[in-house]
C-alpha cells in the first residue's frame, strides 16, 4: 500500500482523564467531565473551550451498557460545546483509538483547527455476565458466539496456540500480570494501584482479622498460583491475566501544528497514524499474531520514517497478558516468538529497554473498553513531557507509540508521538 503522509502536522496540547475504576453513583458524563476538566487544566498557557471546533466520542456501548445511545452530543451538551459537531466512534475496544485518528484527519484535512477527542465507558452498572454478552457483540455473532467463544476465551486459545509455538508458559503471562501490577501501583488513576505483593498482603491481614486461616504464599508466583486467590477464567487464562470491567474517561486536545506553540512550549506531535482491518479470529490464518496490528504500525512507522527501534516506550493492548506478548512481536519490538522471551528477562520492565505499559496497562490501569485508546495516550502525553510523576523513566524520551485493539484484532489502530524540543 501506498505510504501515507498528513495533510498538514497535529500537534497534541493538553490531555486529561478521569481516576478508572468501578464508581457506583457515577455515570458517563460525571466521568466525561472529571477527564474534560483535567484535560483543559493541562494546557500551558490556559484554554478557551470555545475556542474547540469539534468533538470525537469513543464510545463502545453506552448503548447496552448504561441504555443511552447517540452519547456524542450528550456529552457535547454536557460540557457546553453544542452546537458544534459531535460525532461518536466506535470499533469496539479501538473506538477511543479511531476517535483519536478520525480527529487527527479532521485537522489535517484543513477542515478544523482544534479538535477535543474524549472517550468515555461506563460498564459496572451490569453484572459480569451481562457485560460480558454485551463485550461480544464485538465477535462475530454468526459463526463465534454461538460456538461458546467469549473474550477470555477467544485471548485464552491465542495463549495455548502460542505456548505451543513458541515454548512460553503460564508463568510467561503472570510475569507480565506482576510487572503491569507494579507499574499501576506509581499510577493514582489506576483501578488496581497495588502490586500482587501487596495485594497478597492485604488478604492475609483480613484473613487475621477475621481469624480466619492465614494464606501461606511466599512469592508472588504462588499467589497466582493458587486456584483460590487467582481462578482460571479460561485456562491459561487466570483472574491476574484480564483487565477488569471498569468504568472511566480520558480526553485530549488536538490542533494543528502551527497554532501549537499559542497554548504550550512543549506540545506532543503525531508524527505517525495507522489502521487496519482484518476477519473474526476464526477467520484467520493465525492465532499467534494479530496481523491487522502489524499493517497498522507498519503504515505508522512508515508516516513517521522511523522503524520499531526508535520507539521509547510504548501502551499496549493489554486486555489479557498474552495479548502484550503478541502485541510486542506484532509492532516490531521483538521477533516472531520471542516477546515471551523479553517479558520474562525484564527487558518491558519500567527500567528495562523496552519499557511497555508504565501506566499499569489495562491490566492494572483498567479497561474502560471505549476510552481505553485515549488513555493509553494520555500516558504518553505524561511521559514525553516529564510529567508521570513517580513512573517517569529518567531517561531522554522521543517517541511514544500507541497499540489500541478492538475485538480479537478485527480493527487495530497505532500512533506515534514525538518530543521535538
Ligand atoms: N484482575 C484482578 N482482580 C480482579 C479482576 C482482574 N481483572 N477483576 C476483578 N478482580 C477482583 C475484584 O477486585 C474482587 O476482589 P475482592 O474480592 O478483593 O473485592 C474480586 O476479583 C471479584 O471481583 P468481581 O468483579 O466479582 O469479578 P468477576 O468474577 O465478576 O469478574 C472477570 C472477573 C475476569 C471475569 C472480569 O473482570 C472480566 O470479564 N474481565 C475481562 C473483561 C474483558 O473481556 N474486556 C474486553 C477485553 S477484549
Amino acid at each position: 500500500m501506498t505510504n501515507r503522509k498528513l495533510g498538514r502536522g497535529v500537534a497534541l496540547i493538553g490531555a486529561g482523564m478521569s481516576k478508572f475504576g468501578a464508581f457506583k453513583g457515577k455515570n458517563s458524563r460525571d466521568l466525561f467531565v472529571e477527564a474534560y476538566e483535567e484535560m483543559l487544566q493541562s494546557v500551558d498557557k490556559g484554554f478557551n473551550p470555545a475556542d474547540i471546533e469539534m468533538l470525537m466520542v469513543g464510545n463502545y456501548s453506552s448503548d447496552l451498557f448504561e441504555g443511552q445511545g447517540h452519547i456524542a452530543p450528550i456529552m457535547a451538551s454536557w460540557v457546553g460545546l453544542t452546537p458544534r459537531a459531535a460525532v461518536r466512534v466506535e470499533d469496539a475496544c479501538a473506538s477511543a483509538g479511531v476517535a483519536l485518528r478520525q480527529g487527527i484527519l479532521a485537522i489535517a484535512s484543513g477542515l478544523y483547527d482544534i479538535v477535543m477527542v474524549g472517550a468515555v465507558e461506563k460498564m459496572t452498572d451490569l453484572a459480569t455476565e451481562k457485560v460480558t454478552d454485551t463485550l461480544a457483540t464485538a465477535a462475530d455473532a454468526t459463526f463465534e458466539v454461538p460456538a461458546g467463544f467469549t473474550f477470555p476465551g477467544f485471548y485464552a486459545a491465542m495463549a495455548t496456540a502460542y505456548m505451543h509455538q513458541y515454548g512460553a508458559s503460564p508463568e510467561t503471562f503472570m510475569q507480565v500480570g506482576i510487572k503491569n501490577h507494579e507499574n499501576g501501583a506509581l499510577n493514582e488513576k489506576a483501578q488496581f494501584g497495588a502490586k500482587i505483593s501487596t495485594i497478597m498482603e492485604g488478604r492475609r491481614a483480613s484473613a487475621a482479622k477475621k481469624g480466619l486461616p492465614i494464606p501461606e504464599w511466599e512469592t508472588e508466583m504462588e499467589f497466582l498460583h493458587d486456584d483460590k486467590a487467582n481462578p482460571i477464567i479460561a485456562w491459561p487464562m487466570r483472574l491476574y491475566d484480564c483487565s477488569p470491567v471498569s468504568d472511566g474517561a480520558a480526553a485530549v486536545l488536538l490542533v494543528s501544528e502551527e497554532l501549537a506553540k499559542k497554548y504550550t512550549d512543549h506540545p506532543i506531535f503525531v508524527v505517525g497514524s495507522g489502521q487496519a482491518s482484518d476477519g473474526a479470529l476464526h477467520d484467520r490464518d493465525t492465532l499467534t499474531a494479530i496481523p491487522s496490528a502489524s499493517e497498522a504500525a507498519r503504515q505508522a512507522y512508515e508516516m513517521a520514517g522511523i522503524t520499531a527501534d526508535d520507539i521509547d516506550l510504548a501502551e499496549v493492548h493489554d486486555c489479557f497478558t498474552v495479548a502484550e506478548v503478541i502485541a510486542t512481536e506484532d509492532l516490531g519490538f521483538f521477533k516472531r516468538g520471542e516477546g515471551w522471551k523479553a517479558a520474562e528477562a525484564g527487558v518491558t520492565a519500567r527500567n528495562g529497554k523496552k519499557p511497555i505499559n508504565l501506566s499499569g496497562g489495562l491490566k492494572s490501569k483498567g479497561h474502560p473498553v471505549g476510552a481505553s485508546g485515549v488513555g493509553q495516550v494520555v500516558e504518553i502525553w505524561k511521559q514525553l513531557r516529564g510529567q508521570a510523576g513517580p513512573r517517569q523513566i529518567e531517561r531522554e524520551l522521543h517517541y511514544g507509540l500507541t497499540h489500541n485493539v478492538g475485538g480479537t484484532g478485527q480493527t487495530c489502530v497505532v500512533h506515534i508521538f514525538e518530543r521535538r524540543d
